[in-house]
């Protein structure tokens, strides 16, 4: 059908444009780490591009701390405010991996002290996507409260579209392990800068879009069948303890684990980058 369609077409340009980039494992890999470094001046800014997931961000239940009518803003700290800074950016992109401008994202956490603040505002806010679907929120490394990990409450809506409710986790967290809510699909990139900390995540949302005239339609050089499997690799399995570093090749192509887990169902290498980047 067509949705089958577009989603075969993303992918495919998503392929095309790792093929025309040097360096194709910063843009498989880690697309946020990629903008970072641009956002520093160091590297010029990469097309954004959704996972090659073609699925829409899971949604997660809202929990018990949600409140309506948060202040705009995109910072949650002040000078007083006490924990790790960080700083999360990103992109929502619609399920043709086109940006979706002035889409709200309404975020909420813990503090340092893994509480909420059910009476005020702190550690709430919502905001908007620019044009280019991008957003950045500053805030602290949330802390931890009884019976969950490490993790950022988010609602996302592309404007007279459905709300999409879900949480953003941190990698090499103990309670990943343990917590029966987290979702790896749901892992930010996360990477020290000096005594803060830099997260990124894209957004996929089940919005309907028309691939634009200024995309470039898929070539027969890049329509090709998938890659010989390199020599040593397994295919990927759900079920599987992975260790960093493990190689498995996934869909024709080679994947190297990042950290340490067991395999799930929809933790295919190409859905979760915090735990695969292309070899
Ligand atoms: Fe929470």
């Amino acid at each position: 059908m067509d949705e089958e369609t577009k989603l075969s077409r993303k992918t495919v340009l998503k392929a095309a444009l790792a093929a025309g980039v040097a360096a194709p494992v910063a843009l498989i890999g880690g697309p946020a780490l990629a903008r970072t470094n641009a956002a520093g001046g160091t590297a010029p800014e990469l097309t954004p591009s959704c996972h090659d997931g073609d699925e829409p961000t899971i949604e997660q239940t809202e929990g018990p701390y949600f409140k309506p009518n948060s202040p705009e803003r995109t910072s949650l700290v002040t000078p007083g405010t006490q924990g790790t800074r960080l700083t999360v950016t990103g992109y929502v992109f619609g399920r043709a991996c086109l940006p979706v401008n002035r889409a709200l994202l309404d975020f909420w956490q813990a503090d340092v002290n893994g509480a909420y603040d059910n009476t005020g505002y702190t550690f709430r806010g919502h905001q908007y996507t620019n044009a280019q679907g991008a957003f950045t929120l500053s805030t602290i490394v949330p802390g931890l409260y009884p019976g969950r990990t490490r993790h950022i409450h988010v609602k996302v809506q592309a404007p007279g579209r459905p709300i999409l409710t879900t949480q953003l986790y941190f990698p090499n967290e103990p309670r990943n392990n343990t917590d029966t809510i987290f979702d790896a699909r749901l892992l930010m990139t996360v990477r020290d800068n000096g005594s803060a900390k830099e997260a990124a995540f894209d957004f996929v949302l089940d919005v309907p879009q028309t691939p634009t005239s200024t995309s470039n339609p898929p070539t027969s050089s890049t329509t090709g069948g998938p890659t010989s499997t390199p020599p040593g690799d397994t295919s990927w399995a759900a079920g599987t303890a992975y260790a960093a570093g493990a190689r498995v090749t996934y869909g024709g192509r080679a994947y190297v684990c990042l950290q340490a887990h067991t395999a799930q169902a929809g933790w295919e290498p190409p859905a979760v980058p915090a735990l695969w980047r292309a070899a």
